[in-house]
C-alpha cells in the first residue's frame, strides 16, 4: 500500500480516500463531490474484488434505467477485462463470479414492482450511482428494503440541489452507522491531465459552474443567479469607447454605519467609476453628492431613499436640485408591477440587460464589484413575478452589501433622456433654505 492507493490482489489501485468501503462497517457509505474524483471506479472495483472474496448479491441501482447501457454494468464489464478477472462471467443481465457465486444485478429504481421489490431483499450491498436523481419516493421505498443483517448502501453523488432527498436522508445528519465523505479530482491520483486541464479552465472562466461540476457544490448557489459572470467579465474587458450619453449617478447610501456610500458614475454603455466612502453622516454624503452634480453635472442622480438615504434627498432637494435629484425606494411597486416583486428587481433585471446587450457593456474591472453582481440570487413570486433574494441572505454569504452594485442598479432606475444643461441654470438658482440660512447675517443667528 502506497501513502495514496492502495493495492487490491496486485492488479486493481484503489485511491486511499476510498478505503472505508472495504474497511469499515457502516450501514451508508456515501462518497460525493464533483466531477472525476474517481467515485464510480473506486466502487466498481472495491465491489469486484468483495465479490471474490465472498458470495455477496451485489444491486447497482439508479432512478432510472430504460437500458443496462444506462448502469455500471458497462463499467464493470471493462474492469473486468483490464484486470483478466477470468472468475467473473458477464451476462446479458448480470454479472456472476463463477467461483463466490457473487452475482450483479443492475435496476432502476423508479422501475420497482412489488416483485421487483422483493428481489432486493437478500442484497448485501446496494449501490446507488447519481443517488443525486433519486426521488424522495423512491429512497423512502428502497431503504427499509435493505434489511439483511450487515447490508449496505454504497452511495455515489454530485451533489444538485440543498436539499436532494438521499441528502437530506443520510448526508445532512450522519449518525454512527453513516460514513460521509467528500471527494473531487483533486483526491483522485488517477486523475487524467486532460481532465484536470477542463477542471482548471472551468474555474477561470466560470468559476460558479467549476464550484458545482468540480467541487460537489450544490447548484442553488449557482444557477438562479440573476447575473452571468461570463456577461460581467465580459464588461469589464477593456473596449476602446467615446459616448455621448447623459451622465447618471447611482448613490447608495451606507444603512447602518457598516456598510459604505457609493457613487455610481454612468454614461449609456460605460460605467466609468465609483467613489466609494465609509462613515459619512448624512450631511457629508449629501455635500458629496453636491460636488459631484457641480463638477459633473449629471442629467440624474438617483438615491436609495428608503432608510437613511431619504435624508440625503431632502437635504439635495432643499438645496435645489429637485430635477435632477430622485429618491429611489427599493421596495416600492415596480414600474413594471406585473413583471417585477418591487423596484430593486426591475433596476436589477435592467442591469443585466445592459450587460447582456448585444451592444455590450464596459464596467471598471474590479473584483469586489463582480462578487457582488454575481452574488444575487433570483426567484420568483407567488405571482410570478422576478423577486431578488434579500439583502439579508445576500449579505451573510458575501460578508458585506452589494453597495457597489446596488449603486449601479440605482443607475437604471429610470430611462434618461438627453436633456443637456437645459434645467442646470434654472436648478442652481432656485435658492435652498439652506443657502438662506447661510446668507443669514450673523447677529440674527440666535441659536
Ligand atoms: N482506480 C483507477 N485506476 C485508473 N484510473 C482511474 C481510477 N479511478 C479513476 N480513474 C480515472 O479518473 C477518471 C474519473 O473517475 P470516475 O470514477 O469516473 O470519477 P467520478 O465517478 O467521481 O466522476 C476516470 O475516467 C479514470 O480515467
Ligand atoms: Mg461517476
Amino acid at each position: 500500500m502506497t501513502n495514496r492507493t492502495m493495492t487490491v490482489n496486485k492488479v486493481a489501485k484503489i485511491p486511499q480516500i476510498f478505503a472505508p468501503l472495504l474497511k469499515s462497517k457502516k450501514r451508508y457509505k456515501l462518497f460525493y463531490g464533483g466531477r472525476a474524483g474517481g467515485k464510480s471506479y473506486a466502487f466498481a472495483d472495491s465491489l469486484l474484488l468483495l465479490g471474490r472474496m465472498k458470495k455477496l448479491r451485489i444491486a447497482c441501482m439508479r432512478e432510472v434505467q430504460d437500458s443496462i447501457k444506462d448502469s455500471v454494468y458497462k463499467l464493470l464489464q471493462d474492469r473486468i477485462k483490464l484486470y483478466e478477472l477470468g472468475d467473473y462471467k458477464v451476462t446479458a443481465t448480470q454479472i456472476i463470479n463463477n467461483v463466490t457465486g457473487t452475482v450483479f444485478i443492475f435496476k432502476g429504481l423508479q422501475e420497482q414492482s412489488a416483485a421487483n421489490i422483493k428481489s432486493l431483499e437478500g442484497v448485501d450491498i446496494v449501490w446507488l450511482e447519481e443517488a443525486q436523481k433519486i426521488s424522495k419516493k423512491s429512497w423512502e421505498i428502497l431503504d427499509p428494503t435493505i434489511r439483511k443483517a450487515g447490508s449496505e448502501i454504497w452511495i455515489s453523488m454530485n451533489r444538485e440541489q440543498e436539499n436532494d432527498p438521499v441528502w437530506e436522508a443520510v448526508g445532512a445528519h450522519p449518525d454512527e452507522r453513516t460514513l460521509v465523505v467528500k471527494v473531487n479530482y483533486t483526491d483522485n491520483p488517477f486523475c487524467p491531465e486532460e481532465v484536470r486541464y477542463l477542471a482548471l479552465k472551468c474555474q477561470r472562466d466560470n468559476p460558479e459552474d467549476y464550484e458545482h461540476i468540480w467541487l460537489g457544490a450544490p447548484v442553488s448557489a449557482g444557477n438562479c443567479k440573476l447575473i452571468s459572470y461570463k456577461s460581467v467579465r465580459e464588461a469589464m474587458t477593456p473596449k476602446l469607447w467615446n459616448v455621448s450619453a447623459p451622465l447618471v449617478i447611482g448613490l447608495d447610501v451606507a444603512r447602518f454605519g457598516d456598510d459604505m456610500s457609493v457613487f455610481c458614475f454612468r454614461r449609456g454603455r460605460i460605467c466609468s467609476e465609483f467613489r466609494c466612502f465609509s462613515h459619512l453622516d448624512n450631511v457629508a454624503v449629501a455635500n458629496q453628492a453636491t460636488h459631484f452634480i457641480r463638477q459633473y453635472r449629471p442629467a440624474r442622480v438617483f438615491i436609495d431613499a428608503g432608510g437613511v438615504g431619504g435624508g440625503v434627498v431632502d437635504i439635495l432637494h432643499d438645496r435645489g436640485f429637485m430635477r435632477i435629484v430622485r429618491p429611489v425606494m427599493f421596495g416600492a411597486k415596480a414600474l413594471l408591477d406585473e413583471r417585477y416583486h418591487n423596484r430593486r428587481a426591475e433596476m436589477w433585471d435592467e442591469l443585466r440587460q445592459w450587460l447582456e446587450s448585444e451592444s455590450g457593456a464596459q464596467l471598471p474591472d474590479d473584483t469586489q464589484l463582480c462578487g457582488e453582481l454575481c452574488a444575487v440570487n433570483k426567484k420568483y413570486d407567488s405571482q410570478g413575478r422576478l423577486q431578488l433574494e434579500e439583502k439579508a441572505e445576500i449579505k451573510s454569504r458575501l460578508g458585506r452589501s452589494p453597495d457597489m452594485a446596488d449603486a449601479l442598479a440605482l443607475t437604471f432606475a429610470e430611462p434618461v433622456f438627453d436633456l443637456g444643461d437645459s434645467f442646470y441654470d434654472k436648478e442652481l438658482r432656485e435658492n435652498s433654505l439652506e443657502s438662506m440660512f447661510r446668507a443669514r447675517k450673523p447677529d440674527c443667528n440666535s441659536w
